[in-house]
């Protein structure tokens, strides 16, 4: 009996889009489902990995087996992640971390007024830069959703966030990114290599991804 390739292993995976609140009735977000987060979290538990599973508001059953931590905005994804950070060998960021939040929260519902308006939007923390930033043995996966010049962002990435890898997709083919139950990625490695991967279920990318960084975690 072999053992399982990511057995013994702990595996940290953001997914889903975030919520950033204007007032109790608003919020911002984007139109990631999930999928491709919670198919990780699945083919890593089949791989042998024990998951921490940080999930932004979703419409998914969570895999039965992984440790899972609902949270709304990005402010709460970046705090829930930390606890579990030295403990875990791969960090995977799948989520769709909002990159600006209301500089202001108004708690109680903004009324309508005459004309236009105006919410100021501030930046929200980079979770995965600041992982990459802290990174003692942890393999660092990263996800790139573009929609042009896909290669030179994805290699970009790789450097601004000190990643291992990151899993490019151009959200604009059809069959690729949010909602699809398909993908169509390229791996980029730190070693300058990619890997070029066809259509497949996000299911079958997942295990691609997971048995790549399997191997990498080998070579270490
Ligand atoms: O820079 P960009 O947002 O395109 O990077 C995408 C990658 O960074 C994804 O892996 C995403 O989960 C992660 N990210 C993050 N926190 C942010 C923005 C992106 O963890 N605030």
């Amino acid at each position: 009996n072999q053992p399982l390739p990511l057995s013994g292993k702990k595996c940290l995976i953001t997914a889903g889009p975030t919520r950033e609140a204007i007032d109790p009735v608003r919020f911002l977000t984007n139109h990631s489902t999930g999928k491709m987060g919670y198919a990780l979290a699945e083919e890593a538990i089949k791989l042998g990995a024990e998951v921490t599973l940080i999930s932004g508001p979703v419409n998914l059953a969570p895999p039965a087996k992984a440790h899972v931590v609902q949270v709304e905005s990005a402010a709460e994804m970046y705090d829930a992640v930390w606890p579990f950070y030295d403990d875990t060998d791969i960090v995977i960021g799948t989520a769709a971390v909002a990159d600006y939040k209301p500089k202001v929260y108004h708690t109680h519902k903004m009324k309508k007024q005459p004309g236009d308006n105006v919410i100021e939007l501030e930046r929200t923390k980079d979770i995965l830069q600041e992982l990459g930033m802290k990174k003692t043995h942890q393999l660092i996966i990263g996800f790139a959703a573009e929609t042009n010049a896909v290669e030179e962002y994805a290699r970009g990435k790789l450097e601004k966030k000190n990643a291992d890898m990151i899993v490019a997709n151009n959200v604009t083919t059809a069959g690729a990114g949010f909602g699809t139950d398909t993908n169509i990625v390229t791996i980029f490695k730190r070693d300058g290599s990619a890997i070029n991967l066809p259509m497949l279920t996000k299911a079958e990318t997942a295990k691609r991804i997971l048995t790549e960084a399997a191997s990498m975690l080998q070579k270490d």
